[in-house]
């Protein structure tokens, strides 16, 4: 059964842990993802964006492929089923497709603008018991197809963004979604702390999981984040996979041509990146 993520995070967040955000594409992605879950005992949560929901036929589809997969995998660690940077609209339609999580990001409008909107939202996700991600500050790399730099949030404009109720808040801390450029400065830690102090005991959330050095996830888990979203690595790492399978004539050498041949490199590369993560999250034991 899909939960909401407020439990598994804030006792992530007392643990001193961070759960990992995986982002899913298609049913590999999906069975090694919860497969790797279960094998490590480590709550899990499931990222799902607009376009790969499109992708996937829809977040009823997505709803149906997961639940169908916890029931028949007998996945028994908690698993939270969540939008990835959702529009307004796209929140409402996660809501009502059966997601357990759903995050608003309203960090392009002015303030007041992402106020109006999470507040609506909170109140949609309590009467339904479903947890809400907000962000402040934009992500840099490409979000919604607009490439910036990493921004850092203003510590004020999380506090009323966290006030709303909210269960947990991105804050740019300098993170970019995809690869790091070579002359990246590396995360904020005193934005962080700034904003840690500014919203007390929420839980925070670290977008641009890949390629953060150990070092840096370590400190952030330390200064508050209690979430960490990876996707970029897993796509890195199962292209890289298939490629090398492909590039070795695997699939001109008898049933090779096979697509459950073809994707199983992927499949267990995406599995061992998630487990190297979880283990560097230190969720690993914690379900
Ligand atoms: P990466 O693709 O950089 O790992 O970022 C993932 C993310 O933050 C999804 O919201």
């Amino acid at each position: 059964m899909l939960v909401s993520a407020k439990d598994m995070l804030n006792k992530a967040r007392d643990g001193h842990y961070a759960v990992g955000q995986f982002n899913i594409n298609n049913l590999e992605w999906t069975k090694a993802i919860l497969q790797t879950a279960q094998e490590l005992s480590s709550p899990v949560i499931l990222g799902v964006s607009e376009g790969a929901g499109k992708y996937m036929c829809g977040y009823t589809t997505v709803v149906g492929m997961v639940n169908g997969m916890i029931k028949e995998l007998n996945i028994t660690v908690p698993v939270a089923l969540h939008l990835d940077h959702g529009t307004y609209e796209g929140a409402k339609a996660c809501i009502n497709a059966g997601f357990s999580s759903v995050m608003f990001d309203g960090s392009h409008y002015p303030i007041e603008e992402n106020i109006k909107k999470t507040t609506e939202l909170v109140n949609a996700c309590n009467i339904l018991g479903l947890s809400l991600e907000a962000e402040v500050g934009a992500i840099g790399g490409e979000e919604d197809g607009v490439i910036g730099a990493g921004e850092c949030a203003d510590p004020a404009e999380c506090k009323m963004i966290a006030d709303l109720g909210v269960t947990m808040l991105a804050a740019g801390i300098g993170n970019i979604h995809g690869k790091y450029p070579a002359n990246w400065p590396g995360l904020s830690f005193e934005t962080l702390a700034a904003v840690k102090e500014a919203v007390g005991d929420m839980p925070l959330v670290l977008h641009g999981g890949t390629g953060i050095p150990a070092d840096m996830i370590k400190k952030a888990i330390s200064l508050g984040v209690a979430k960490i979203n990876v996707n970029t690595e897993c796509q890195l790492a199962f292209t890289a996979a298939t490629r090398k399978y492909i590039e070795e004539g695997k699939d001109l050498q008898g049933k090779g041509f096979d697509p459950r041949k073809v994707l199983a490199p992927g499949f267990e590369a995406i599995k061992a990146t998630v487990k190297e993560k979880m283990e560097l999250f230190g969720s690993v034991g914690k379900a």
